[in-house]
């Protein structure tokens, strides 16, 4: 991955864990519970998506063997220090496509004999036309699963950030200025959702595919502003189980992927959702998913 890529992902994390995190608790209680869960159940050694520095991965639970996975080159290293587990890791992007979409953004652009961004409404057209033909095939960890055949996979609050990691590498890119329109419905902004629904359909499709016991937690939604809100009864879509008095901004992380849906052949076996408060005036939907495994035992 582009040193410029795996940088800044590990200066995001850092952000991400330098916020006020006492209101995080009910959060950390519920994600820990449920990975634990999965790792205490796990098939053989586990495997670990977006791993991060373990701040929702109880790693004591992991049986040995079990491997993290996440593209801040720091990641292992804070997993050690809070865990004290030097886990095998891999350092790869999941999606397997930011390595592209960071290429064409650049070419789009800047200037290629003087580097100079090229900052107007025709550059950023131009950048969603070429986005559209770009497909995040997840072929990395494709690879990998059909190399080592984990029987157990954890996906820990990783899927909802491919669409965020896409709109800051084109940002980036753009160095400063804005690539955004003020079109209504911008098509960068457009292609960019569809390029995260791609990159997240693909994800599913390799862990499906996979047959691993799968034990999946993102963001379904993400909702700003300040009003009251609390989630009712289940009910789908997850924008129907949203309670509040005033109407809600909200935005979906996942490109309009319905996960139970992109893993065809498999029914949810357990499927929860909560509330995460993670800044004032930011409140994400979390669901977690347990799907059983479609494959033989690793360890019978
Ligand atoms: C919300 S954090 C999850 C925190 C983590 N589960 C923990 O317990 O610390 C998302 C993690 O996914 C990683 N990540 C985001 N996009 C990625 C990608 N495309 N490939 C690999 N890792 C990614 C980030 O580096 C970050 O550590």
């Amino acid at each position: 991955m582009d040193r410029a890529l795996t940088t800044a992902l590990a200066r995001e994390q850092r952000a991400f864990l330098g916020r006020q995190r006492p209101a995080w608790a009910p959060h950390l209680d519920a994600v820990r519970s449920f990975l634990g869960q999965g790792l205490r159940e796990a098939r053989g050694p586990a495997l670990v998506l977006g791993a991060g520095s373990g701040l929702e991965v109880p790693w004591f639970l992991a049986p040995p063997g079990t491997v993290g996975w996440d593209a801040d080159p720091w990641s292992r290293v804070l997993t050690l220090l809070r865990h004290r587990r030097w886990a095998p890791w891999v350092f790869q992007d999941l999606t397997g496509g930011l390595d592209e979409l960071w290429a064409t953004a650049l070419r789009t652009a800047r200037q290629p004999w003087s580097g100079r961004v090229r900052a107007t409404r025709a550059a950023s057209r131009r950048l969603a036309g070429l986005v559209a033909s770009l497909d995040p095939s997840a072929a990395p960890l494709r690879a990998w699963i059909a190399e080592r055949r984990p029987g157990t996979i954890l996906a820990a609050n990783v899927m909802g950030q491919f669409g965020v990691q896409a709109q800051r590498t084109v940002e980036r890119a753009f160095r400063g200025f804005s690539p955004w329109t003020d079109e209504e419905e911008d098509p960068l902004d457009a292609a960019l959702r569809g390029w995260t629904a791609r990159a997240v359909a693909a994800f599913l499709g390799v862990l499906g595919a996979s047959g691993a016991d799968l034990w999946l937690v993102h963001d379904r939604g993400v909702l700003f502003g300040d009003a009251t809100l609390s989630l009712g009864p289940p009910a789908e879509p997850w924008t129907a189980q949203l309670i509040s008095e005033v109407p809600l901004e909200a935005e979906d992380p996942l490109g309009g992927v319905d996960v139970l849906r992109a893993l065809p052949g498999r029914s949810a076996e357990r499927h929860q959702r909560w509330l995460w408060t993670v800044a004032p005036g930011q409140v994400h939907v979390m669901e977690a998913l347990r799907f059983r495994a479609t494959g033989p035992d690793p360890e019978s």
